[in-house]
């Protein structure tokens, strides 16, 4: 049972009730909670086409959440008139959104109800190793029909995702990721209307059917195999609606196992405000907002300029590399529907700074860790330092340490570097942390480029995966692993 109330929704409310203002405990107010200002907030209803499910909370506790999840295969509606067979998590693309504040226990009890063994990671969240759902390390997967229960605090605020880590391409191509947001209950109040977005795509043909998790070989491979239809949430093309000038805050998460979602508004610009880990040292305002396979990002929109406009959030062709922009078209996204009503003042833009203290790389180690691509008789094989994952020696760390990886791209294919448990700064060509300073998980490496991050590791000893989020790289070898010792 939930005791509290989405955060934004209540702070919104105390922003903008006059007697709340004047007086909390007011008796006048009573009842005032279910009837907003008309010109208030976004128009009734306003996500209701794009909002996610959500997990529901067993626990009576205030700091637990506890929460049942079951994969397995489902029918779903994709393309309108078919049935898509898919893989879910409760029944559902994507699985219900879990929903806790920092500092919670989060409990799920898992029950595998596919033909195949799986395991749920949780891309982003520092998690003691047993708890973070990669095969063998050290806990083996989920048998077809077993169950697992994950239990562990959430130590930091963000959007974080949860996805397997078994045959990854294939059972997150499927339909298997869902949404994990923690909120923070200090965090600045009156951001905007905040609804969470799950960008994906699937790859069905004409009737709905799921298309082969291995379609055009190596090739394929390399490339990184896209799903041909994009979903926000699970549905293609949903409509979200707005009240002209109200901010939105959009929670984003890139759960798609190979494409990069380059973000278009047509006009209005992104504050971008956090990414990865939480909220960034200072907002970005930018044109055109892009979340590498894996990324996160925290976004505040005004969406529309003037009332009853319609705006169309478009898919961007982004070249990760050798022609896979070449001859695609841009794709709608999410439509934005604004109400008839007159505009709203946004109001000052709202303070979102935040203190980061950049990690002090003064007596680092660097480890080089290029990503590599090797033609044998066998066939394609990826790599880290041209050794496929299967043969790979860990990174040695120990716990308190700080280390440089420098990762760098050989290949003619970008690649979204990924580590788990652990948070990262990317640094600048200086060897400065980039500006504004973030918490991040997952970088885009460019072709023909590199990236630098520091990451100190904590006290939470095991071996822990990194890997490129394309997913077909990743199972193709291009992934390795860290060994932080005590
Ligand atoms: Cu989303 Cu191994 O990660
Ligand atoms: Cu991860
Ligand atoms: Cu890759």
């Amino acid at each position: 049972m939930r005791t509290r109330k989405p955060a934004s929704f209540a702070r919104i409310f105390v922003l903008l009730t006059p007697c709340a203002l004047l007086a909390a405990a007011s008796a006048g107010c009573a009842g005032e909670e279910e009837t907003a200002p008309d010109d208030a907030g976004q128009p009734a209803g306003w996500d209701d086409d794009v909002r996610p499910r959500e997990a529901a909370d067993l626990s009576p506790a205030p700091d637990v959440v506890e929460v049942e999840l079951t994969a397995r295969e489902a029918d779903v509606e994709i393309r309108p008139g078919t049935t898509t067979r898919a893989w879910t998590y409760d029944g559902g693309i994507p699985g219900p959104l879990v929903r806790a504040r920092r500092g919670d226990r989060v409990i799920v009890h898992f029950h595998n109800e596919l033909p195949v063994p799986t395991t749920i990671h949780w891309h982003g969240v520092r998690v003691p190793v047993e708890m973070d759902g990669a095969p063998d390390m050290p806990r083996p997967p989920v048998a077809p029909g077993g169950a697992f229960d994950y239990d562990f605090v959430v130590p930091d605020a963000g959007l974080f995702w949860y996805h397997p880590h078994v045959d990854s391409a294939e059972q997150v191509g499927n339909g298997l990721y869902g949404a994990l947001l923690v909120e923070d209950p200090e965090e600045p109040a009156g951001l905007g209307d905040e609804v969470v977005m799950v960008l994906s795509d699937i790859g069905i043909d004409d009737d709905g059917a799921l298309l082969p998790a291995d379609g055009g070989g190596d090739l394929g491979t390399l490339f990184g195999r896209e799903g041909n239809v994009i979903l926000v949430n699970g549905r293609p093309a949903p409509e979200l609606r707005a009240r002209a000038g109200r901010r939105q805050r959009w929670r984003l998460v890139n759960a798609a196992k190979s494409r990069y979602f380059w973000l278009d508004l047509g006009g209005p610009t992104f504050v971008r405000i956090g990414g990865d880990g939480g909220l960034a040292a200072a907002p970005v305002e930018t044109g055109r907002l892009l979340l590498a396979a894996g990324e996160r990002a925290d976004v505040l929109v005004t969406p529309v300029a003037e009332p009853g406009e319609e705006r169309t959030l478009r898919w961007i062709p982004f070249d990760r590399g050798y022609g896979t922009a070449d001859l695609r078209p841009e794709e709608d996204v999410l439509a934005i529907r604004a109400a008839p009503d007159e505009a709203v003042d946004p109001g000052p833009a709202p303070d979102v700074s935040r203190a980061i203290e950049p990690i002090d790389t003064a007596s680092a180690m660097v480890v080089p860790l290029e990503l590599t691509m090797d033609q044998t008789d066998a066939g394609l094989v990826l790599g880290i330092n041209g050794v496929p994952f299967e043969d790979a020696q860990p990174v040695q760390a120990a716990i308190g340490e700080t280390q440089v990886w420098e990762i760098s791209n050989a290949m003619d294919w970008a690649h979204p570097f990924h580590l788990h448990g652990f948070f990262f700064q990317v640094l600048g060509d200086g060897g400065e942390p980039a500006q504004p300073l973030e918490w991040k998980d997952t970088v885009h490496v460019p072709v023909d480029g590199a990236v630098r991050f520091a990451v100190r590791f904590d006290a939470r000893p095991g071996m822990w995966m990194f890997h490129c989020h394309i997913l077909d790289h990743a199972d193709a070898g291009m992934m390795g692993m860290v060994n932080v010792q005590k």
